[in-house]
């Protein structure tokens, strides 16, 4: 699955900012790359890719997938990429833990950001969020919600 949408990214990528005239608005090229599926009485994988110019945006690619392990975990993941944003992340599910991870690009500033969840059964959870950048989070209570909001300086 992954391998997949990795290719979507790579072929996000190959068309740099220099060979796409960006006021140009070149037609939507865009077309589903893979949708497939493979699986069996205990496991298995869906997806589908994206992926072409896109006006305004460029050359885009974006997939996701979900896949299953009888006995073991189900999960799935989605990217997507641009020249001004990449994102991928990706989930799984076991008897006893959730973990999401997610990563977002900024491409202009070279920034980026890391969040990741992780929660189990017993009712403990953590929240990590790393950043390219300085930021400061604000811790506060909004209607009975522990919240924090985290911005960049
Ligand atoms: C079903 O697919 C999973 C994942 O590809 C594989 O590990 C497993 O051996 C397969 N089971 C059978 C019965 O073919
Ligand atoms: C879309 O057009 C670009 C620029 O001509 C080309 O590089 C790319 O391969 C095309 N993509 C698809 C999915 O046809
Ligand atoms: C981002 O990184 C690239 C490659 O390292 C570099 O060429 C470019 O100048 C950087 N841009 C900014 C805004 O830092
Ligand atoms: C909750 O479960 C996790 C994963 O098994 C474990 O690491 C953690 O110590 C447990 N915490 C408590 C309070 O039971």
């Amino acid at each position: 699955m992954f391998s997949q949408i990795i290719g979507v990214l790579a072929l996000a990528g190959a068309s740099t900012a220099a060979s796409l005239q960006r006021h140009d608005f070149p037609a939507s090229n865009v077309t589903v790359l893979s949708l497939d599926k493979n699986y069996n009485s205990t496991g298995g994988e869906g997806h589908v890719a994206i992926g072409g110019v896109l006006s305004p945006f460029g050359s885009i690619g974006a997939g996701c997938g979900v896949n299953w392990d009888n006995g073991v975990a189900y999960g799935g993941g989605l990217q997507a990429g641009s020249d001004a944003f990449g994102l991928g992340g990706g989930f799984k599910i076991t008897p006893t833990t959730l973990e999401v991870g997610t990563g977002f690009g900024i491409n202009p500033s070279n920034s980026s950001a890391d969040v990741t969840f992780t929660g189990h059964t017993n009712g403990t959870f953590q929240l990590r969020f790393s950043s390219s950048s300085p930021f400061a989070c604000v811790p506060s209570n909004e209607e009975g919600s522990n919240v924090v909001v985290c911005t960049t300086s």
